[in-house]
């Protein structure tokens, strides 16, 4: 029952059939996406990865031994068709597919092979669990609507490197297995056999070569690589990544911004079609945390956060005064229209701003009768109508407050304004905010390690002017946090696409900046060692960039998260449903590798 390809050879793919080609016999080989039996005529919708043809098997067209071949193919059968390219009669059409005009009357039929009953439909609009889907991903990616997304990204690979080659970039590839990488996430690990106890690191990215490549004179260089973190897995992160990663010497900030917005413009406009204005805008972290609550703010939506720490150090509200006292502040945001929230719907947002580590929510409705919340009679009329001024509210709106330190206030206060412009639905579609975030700071204070760490990466240079503030860094939190950093962000609708920074290329200055980071000369020694010696070797002066290609797709696509854009994605979980990976290894792997798994109690059997 099953044929042989033989020498059968597609002239089209489906999607490329027209009018045109009305009158032409073809050859056409894909899948059997519907096959239905209308008295004895049988019509075969044969997709291929271009589009959807219908063959028509009729008794009064077609060979009867070949419509009662037709007759046993079954969804998602292999076949072959050769048939003459016909017009659909009038009132057939259907103008759903691109081929709707027309229809092949099939005169020869090779089925190439049959298929089980599938766990779900081929076709866009499918009602399946995302484990179900990565399971089966070869049905999943069947669907046209997922193969549009992998030919995006195949045509992202294709133009990047057609423009980055073009502005004089070299593509190098660096390694996989490595030494530790410090963009400050968990490594995934490859035990040595050779060197038994000893381990490799996956590339949390090829921070360190591409910088080395600096030293080599390699002047520019650029890799679509993969990154590998182990980090807690969220809709826009994967534990395997990919980067368009990119380094030039002999640069400033401008220089690898202006290349980067080059990039991204020739991908929109020659892949979408869509004429983006450049340079894109930027702004600071210190007014992106401060009106926004994030370093990656969405600026397709207004709703700022407004202070309200004058006002609020005077009332009699102790949540409020305490806080400043203590050195916090008090913040908020105005709902518009918010007054009609019902009480469940502010418990609701209450409990949603304590999951981000808040203590507690405040809130006034400002109606036409004046204001209502429980805390009003800790404030005088004149204090809430400061307020009110203050925060922009008229009537019909709420006022909702988070007192704390700052970057608490700041954290739950962003991430409540994004809650509420989706469940407000306030978000415009259809726009592309590009933003640069720069002037980030160079070191943050991390409670937990007690320690400062970097905020973009070990490595990234601090504005010039700050230099000297290096030296006085170490116990003054002050000026510590306040030196700058050369780094830069492209954040786009909410999202941080990419990062990057002007590099130290002195090795005076990298060690003065391990000290402050509490690093000492041996642990740097034996983790970045390699790079120190480098420098020492004439690094020129060079900085570079990271793009995060799932995103940037995702976002291209309009898809909800980045696995819909990678061809075998892991699960939240970090699973691949496919495989079945991660996987125990057997005994003798093991051993080979010098290594003894206790397996936890939980997991076993
Ligand atoms: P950074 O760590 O900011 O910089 O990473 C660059 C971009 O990579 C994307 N990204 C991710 N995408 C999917 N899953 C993840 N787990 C993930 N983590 C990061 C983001 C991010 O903006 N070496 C530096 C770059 C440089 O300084 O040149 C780096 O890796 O879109
Ligand atoms: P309480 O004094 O705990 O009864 O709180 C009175 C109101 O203030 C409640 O609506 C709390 O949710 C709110 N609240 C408590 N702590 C904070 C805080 N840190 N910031 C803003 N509102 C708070």
């Amino acid at each position: 029952m099953i044929d042989n390809l033989g020498d059968f050879k597609r002239d089209y793919y489906t999607g490329d059939l027209t009018e045109n080609n009305i009158g032409d016999e073809v050859r056409l080989l894909g899948w059997a996406e519907s096959v239905r039996d209308h008295g004895g005529v049988i019509f075969i919708n044969l997709r291929d990865r271009e589009g959807t043809i219908q063959v028509v098997f009729d008794p009064s067209k077609s060979p009867q031994e070949v419509v009662e071949k037709a007759k046993k193919v079954r969804t998602e059968y292999v076949i072959g068709v050769l048939g003459r390219v016909e017009r659909r009669p009038a009132g057939t059409e259907n103008p759903k597919i691109p081929t709707g005009n027309i229809e092949v009357i099939g005169q020869r039929l090779l089925i190439l092979n049959t298929c089980d009953i599938l766990p779900f439909q081929i076709e866009d609009e499918i009602n399946v669990s995302e484990e179900v889907r990565l399971k089966y991903r070869y049905l999943d990616l069947r669907r046209n609507s997922m193969f549009k997304k992998l030919l995006l990204r195949h045509e992202v690979y294709q133009k990047t490197r057609e423009y980055l080659a073009g502005n004089g970039f070299l593509e190098v590839e660096t390694p996989m297995l490595t030494k530790s990488t410090p963009e400050g996430a968990r490594d995934f690990l490859v035990p040595s056999r050779l060197e038994k106890g000893k381990f490799y690191a996956l590339p949390q990215s090829p921070q360190l070569f591409k910088q080395i490549l600096m030293v080599a004179g390699i002047e520019r260089y650029f890799q679509i690589a993969k990154c590998f973190r182990d980090e807690d897995l969220r809709k826009d992160r994967q534990p395997e990544f990919t980067q368009i990663d990119f380094e030039m010497s002999f640069v400033s900030e401008e220089d690898v911004m202006a290349i980067s917005e080059g990039l991204i413009h020739t991908l929109f406009k020659e892949l979408l079609g869509i004429d983006l204005k450049i340079p894109f805008k930027r702004m600071t972290y210190q007014e992106a945390i401060e009106k926004y609550g994030s370093d990656k703010p969405d600026v397709r939506f207004e709703m700022h956060l407004k202070d309200i720490s004058d006002i609020a150090k005077e009332v009699e509200f102790k949540v409020f005064k305490d806080t400043i006292e203590k050195g916090g502040i008090v913040k908020g945001l105005t709902i518009e229209g918010g007054a009609s929230f019902s009480r469940k719907e502010i418990d609701d947002l209450t409990e949603y701003a304590k999951k981000f580590g808040a203590k507690g929510m405040a809130w006034i409705k400002v109606t036409e009768e004046g204001f209502q919340s429980p805390i009003t009679k800790f404030f005088t009329e004149d204090q809430l109508q400061k307020i009110k001024e203050k925060m922009n509210a008229k009537a019909g709106d709420l006022m909702v407050f988070i007192a704390d330190v700052h970057e608490t206030t700041h954290k739950v206060l962003g991430f409540m304004r994004k809650h509420l412009a989706d469940k407000l639905n306030i978000v415009p579609t259809g726009r592309w905010d590009f933003l640069w975030i720069v002037d980030f700071p160079l070191l943050e204070w991390d409670e937990e390690e007690g320690r400062y760490v970097a905020l973009h990466h070990p490595f990234t240079s601090p504005k010039e002017e700050d230099l000297p503030k290096l030296d006085k860094a170490l116990g003054n939190r002050e000026i510590a946090t306040s030196i700058r950093a050369r780094a830069y962000d492209l954040v786009l609708n909410g999202e941080e696409i990419g990062g990057g920074s002007i590099r130290i290329h002195r090795p005076d200055i990298q060690e003065k900046l391990f000290n402050v980071l509490g690093i000492s000369k041996e642990e740097a020694e034996e983790k970045f060692g390699f790079l120190i010696q480098a420098l020492k070797y004439g690094a020129p002066p060079h900085g570079g960039l990271a793009f995060g290609l799932d995103r940037l797709v995702a976002l291209m696509t309009d898809s909800e998260s980045i696995r819909e854009v990678i061809a075998f994605p892991k699960t939240q979980k970090g699973s691949c449903p496919l495989t079945d990976a991660p996987d125990y290894v057997s005994q003798e792997q093991l051993e080979e590798l010098g290594i003894e798994v206790e397996i936890p109690q939980e997991e076993e059997g």
